[in-house]
């Protein structure tokens, strides 16, 4: 079975870094592994230190078992809707102003063609441990709910509204409710124009069915995976980091842990022999002690608050470029719960 992992957060946490640790650290298990990136600024390859990603996965020439892959971030909702939609409709699609139009402005578009491709690649079987690494765009909560609005935008109360109820006739748009307004419109803007209106919204709603069943398949893979969100504990990113726990529970699963990356180790807190420092050094030592303080403060509050699983990453002084780095960033991490992410008959 084809576990998936993915690797949450707001933007500049960690979260390509800790999403490619945990790849080569499940390849080194043994584990047939997959890292995915929606990362337009191409974090994944440098991290792996690989040249470059491609749309297809590629195996890592010095890790085997290791594949890595960067999803197209300009593939749309325009080229899920044309795959859901039959070939004459998809034609007409194509070529209606408003339908590009909507697509090119539709902002979880590019969460949804990520959270589809991502879900082609659990679904083909090929690897045991698939891990996403979740785009940026919406604070990344959009890839949770992008499903939801794909299927609410083309089925939607508002389209319901338009189109009127069950797939209505054409004819619908110059005799109903909607006449008088229409009318007006049609002199106006002149009735060709309307014409194409209603052919986008009559043909969007042929591709519902399609597009809602594929959005509950999204959502069922979305459910059964671990998610990690990560976070460090400045002000900004811990409140993203509640926002997935307030609002993933209802979307997808609760999250897996919470990882705060970048921490200060522990035993920076109490630092014995102070009195052979000089002042200025014991300055420098009780700063970096009481951010310490500070941050296992944080760390706590949010476990009591959100009933939390806490994982910490310490903060690295080396340029995280190398998959041996990759991997010693995950062995000096604490409380990451891989019995919960890898598969079973893997773990330990
Ligand atoms: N534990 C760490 N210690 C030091 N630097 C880190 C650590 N984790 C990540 N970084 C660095 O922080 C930067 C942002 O990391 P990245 O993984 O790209 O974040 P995100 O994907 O969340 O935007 C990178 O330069 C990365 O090398
Ligand atoms: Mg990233």
């Amino acid at each position: 079975m084809t576990r998936t992992l993915l690797v949450t957060g707001a933007g500049g946490v960690g979260k390509t870094t800790i999403a490619a640790a945990c790849g080569v650290v499940a390849a080194r298990a043994g584990l047939r592994t997959l890292v995915v990136t929606v990362d337009p600024a191409r974090r994944l390859a440098s991290a792996l230190g690989i040249a470059s990603l491609a749309d297809e996965p590629l195996p890592h020439e010095e890790e085997p078992g290791l594949w890595a892959a960067m999803l197209d971030s300009s593939a749309s909702w325009r080229a899920v809707a044309m795959r859901h939609a039959d070939p004459d409709v998809a034609g007409r699609l194509a070529s209606n102003e408003f339908f590009r139009a909507a697509s090119e402005h539709f902002p979880a578009s590019q969460s949804y063609a990520a959270a589809d491709q991502a879900v082609t690649y659990v679904q083909a079987r090929a690897w045991d441990l698939v891990i996403v690494d979740t785009p940026p765009s919406g604070g990344g909560i959009d890839f949770f709910s992008a499903p939801a609005q794909m299927a609410d935008l083309v089925g939607g109360r508002l389209l319901r509204w338009l189109t009127g109820g069950p797939l209505p006739g054409r004819r619908f748009f110059y005799n109903r409710a909607a006449r008088p307004v229409l009318r007006i419109a049609d002199s106006i803007l002149g009735s060709d124009l309307l014409e194409r209106v209603s052919e986008f919204l009559l043909d969007l709603r042929t591709t519902y069915d399609g597009v809602a069943r594929r959005g509950r398949e999204i959502e069922g893979v979305l459910r059964d995976s671990s998610i990690l969100v990560v976070t460090t504990t400045d002000p900004a990113p811990v409140s993203e980091a509640v926002r997935f726990y307030r609002e993933l529970p209802g979307l997808a699963s609760t999250p897996t842990a919470v990882i705060f990356n970048r921490a200060l180790p522990d035993r920076w807190v109490a630092f014995e022999d102070h009195d052979s420092l000089s002042p200025q050094i014991q300055h420098i030592v009780e700063s970096w002690s009481a951010e310490t303080l500070r941050q296992r403060d944080v760390r706590e509050e949010f476990s009591a608050r959100y009933g939390a699983k806490v994982a910490t990453i310490p903060w690295s002084s080396k340029p995280l470029t190398k998959l041996d780095g990759l991997a010693g960033l995950i062995e000096v991490s604490e409380g990451i719960p891989w019995e919960e992410i890898l598969p079973t008959d893997a773990a330990g």
